[in-house]
């Protein structure tokens, strides 16, 4: 299911797998073994969809029978890019299908008084502005940290990026697209609203602290 206006589009990943999943995940009395791991599958079916349209070449290969021509992903490397922490859980999902893709960790974390998105580590490959970069982080919420994020990511030359997420508020989504309008974002689910907290209702909660057992 694909939504959009001006901006690019919005995807909500609506694949049996990936809702039945996500009503599991919502569970406030799913383990947090049980969340990590919840996360990690979608993230991999996440991680399928969002790469449904990367260009192909042609190359040649010998099969034990002959020779032929096969087909593989064109170009650089993808660049995974999770925001810390809670976007690091969609990545060993990702990676076992995408083994080969370089890692841009980028550290913020949410003031809780004001919701804006503090930098506190930043790390990437230098040539992003020859890779498809994929911004992960399972909450958009008020989109403070996946706005700075992608800025950060262009400021070091990031040119094609996709935003992955879990979960999508409509304020979330309303920002990110307003501040970013040629970066496409993913979802598993678009909730009703925010609360007075910045959490999505309803949601399932703080994102990082069910999948690092903190609060
Ligand atoms: N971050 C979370 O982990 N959960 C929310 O609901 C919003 C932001």
């Amino acid at each position: 299911m694909t939504a959009g206006g001006g901006a690019a589009a919005v995807t909500v990943v609506d694949h049996p797998l990936v809702q039945h999943k996500l009503t599991m995940m919502r569970d406030r009395d799913r383990s947090t073994k049980g969340f990590r791991e919840l996360l990690n599958e979608i993230g991999m079916l996440l991680a399928y969809e969002v790469t449904r349209d990367l260009p192909l070449e042609g190359i040649s290969i010998e099969t034990p029978i002959g020779p032929m021509k096969g087909r593989q992903i064109a170009g650089k490397k993808l660049v995974l890019a999770p925001i810390l922490r809670a976007g690091v859980g969609f990545l060993d999902g990702m990676l076992s299908l995408m083994p080969s893709a370089r890692v841009a960790h980028i550290g913020l974390y949410r003031d809780p008084d004001t919701l804006q998105a503090v930098e506190y580590y930043f790390k990437s490959p230098s040539d992003l502005a020859d890779r498809t970069v994929l911004v992960l982080d399972p909450m958009l919420a008020t989109a403070n940290s996946a706005v700075a994020a992608v800025e950060r990511l262009k400021s070091r030359g990031a040119k094609d990026l996709r935003f992955v997420c879990l979960l999508a508020a409509p304020e979330g989504i309303a920002r990110f697209q307003e501040a970013h309008p040629d970066v496409p974002v993913w979802t598993a689910a678009i909730d009703e609203r925010l609360n007075e907290h910045g959490y999505i209702v309803p949601g399932l909660g703080d994102a990082g602290d069910r999948m690092y057992g903190t609060r």
